[in-house]
């Protein structure tokens, strides 16, 4: 049995705020700080210790690989998950036939402007549209890929309305005519189980500071081990060749692994937050977390149902991934009366977002609705 509140008291915050806010950065843990500050001490004491800080970037590969569910060899440690969509854009040729990427409505800018940007190399991106219902049946998904799409480039999980899309569906229809898949995990990892190798994708993208407990300023990107030999980012640097240290300024030699997709000299600090975060993620494990992310978001859901308060997001769990969302007739002024009662949330559109992790306790959930049922008069978008 996982011992929550044990838990729970490792990240500070959780004791001062109620702390639903982990889609946006998440609570910082003691370790990871620690992590940090033990970075500092080498700077104080030792000055610079490369040996141990490039080592440093392969921990975070491992450990990221292992989250993942895939090989280190399949992982590129980047800036953010921009750096990684980049450097993986810059190797598609869209000088051919098969040049549409395919994104969707639900996609966080990051997903859908670097492929606009790829425009300019000939790429065609098409959007699928949400239905009626504000949501992207997979019906949507067949009429828009064909056997000119290149790339299907998706969210897991929205990041305005925590709906969860039909990757399984997706991947099959874009298998079945020739398309890879990119999914942008970006919103569901470490707060759900990602088993890239199981959603068959091709490629994933995803960055530290969320679920994944580290810092921003670090990311990583995922690509299938059989892709990587035929696929030559243009975006390189010296830590995405296969000698780093070979120093030969006469030619780009990427490595064989997914590190041709890094670029220049690690965010080393970043790397031991990240590093100390993921540690955290496997130590509780993912199928864990994923369980206990169900039941705080459903008691979520139960409770404004209880207060006649509907949310955005769907309410079957398989659809719906940590991020629970609120129409508010006005959700920055909501946003600041529930922090003015110690509650931290976020707000996108017409919605507040409460976005849980394993750290959550019932009693989170339970102060954000009773909150929300007190502000009900001023705030629900109906009641006027
Ligand atoms: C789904 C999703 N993708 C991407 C990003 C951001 O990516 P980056 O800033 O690393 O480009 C976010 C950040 O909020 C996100 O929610």
């Amino acid at each position: 049995m996982t011992d929550f509140q044990a838990l729970r008291e490792r990240f500070p915050v959780l004791a001062r705020k109620t702390y639903l806010n982990s889609g946006s950065y998440c609570a910082l843990a003691d370790s990871v700080r620690a992590a940090i500050n033990a970075y500092m001490d080498d700077r104080l004491q030792l000055g610079a210790n490369w040996d141990v800080w490039v080592a440093k970037n392969e921990a975070v590969r491992s450990a990221m690989a292992a989250v993942l569910r895939a090989a280190p060899d399949e992982v590129a440690v980047t800036a953010s998950a921009s750096a990684g969509l980049n450097a993986l854009a810059s190797a598609f040729d869209f000088s051919q036939p098969r040049n549409k990427v395919i994104v969707s409505d639900f996609e966080f800018p990051t997903n859908a402007q670097i492929w606009h940007a790829q425009e300019l190399r000939g790429a065609r991106v098409v959007h699928v549209p949400r239905a009626a219902d504000g949501y992207i049946p997979l019906e949507n998904f067949a009429q828009a890929i064909d056997d000119e799409t290149q790339l299907v480039a998706v969210t897991q999980v929205c990041f305005r309305n925590g709906a969860r899309l039909d990757i399984a569906g997706i991947v099959r229809l874009a298998h079945a005519r020739g398309a890879r898949v990119l999914l942008d995990c970006y919103q569901a990892v470490g707060g759900l189980t990602v088993d890239v190798h199981q959603l068959d994708v091709d490629f994933a993208v995803g960055g530290m500071l969320k679920y994944l407990l580290g810092t921003a300023g670090i990311g990583f990107l995922y690509v299938r081990a059989a892709l990587i030999p035929a696929l030559t980012p243009s975006n390189s640097g010296w830590f995405a060749q296969e000698n780093i240290f070979a120093m030969d300024i006469t030619a780009n030699r990427p490595s064989p692994s997914a590190r041709r997709f890094e670029a220049g000299t690690p965010a080393v600090v970043n790397c031991y937050a990240a590093e100390a975060g993921l540690k955290i993620i496997l130590e509780v494990g993912t199928d864990v977390i994923e369980q206990r992310v169900r039941e705080l978001t459903r008691r979520c859901m139960a409770g404004l149902e209880r207060i006649g308060w509907a949310s955005v997001t769907p309410p079957q769990d398989e659809r719906r991934g940590p991020m629970v969302c609120i129409p508010a007739r006005d959700p920055e002024r909501l946003f600041t009366t529930l922090m003015e009662q110690g509650i931290v949330a976020s707000f996108r559109d017409n919605n507040i977002r409460a976005t849980v992790h394993f750290y959550n306790s019932d009693d989170d959930i339970d102060h954000f609705v009773t909150a929300l049922a007190a502000s009900r008069t001023r705030h629900h978008p109906d009641v006027r």
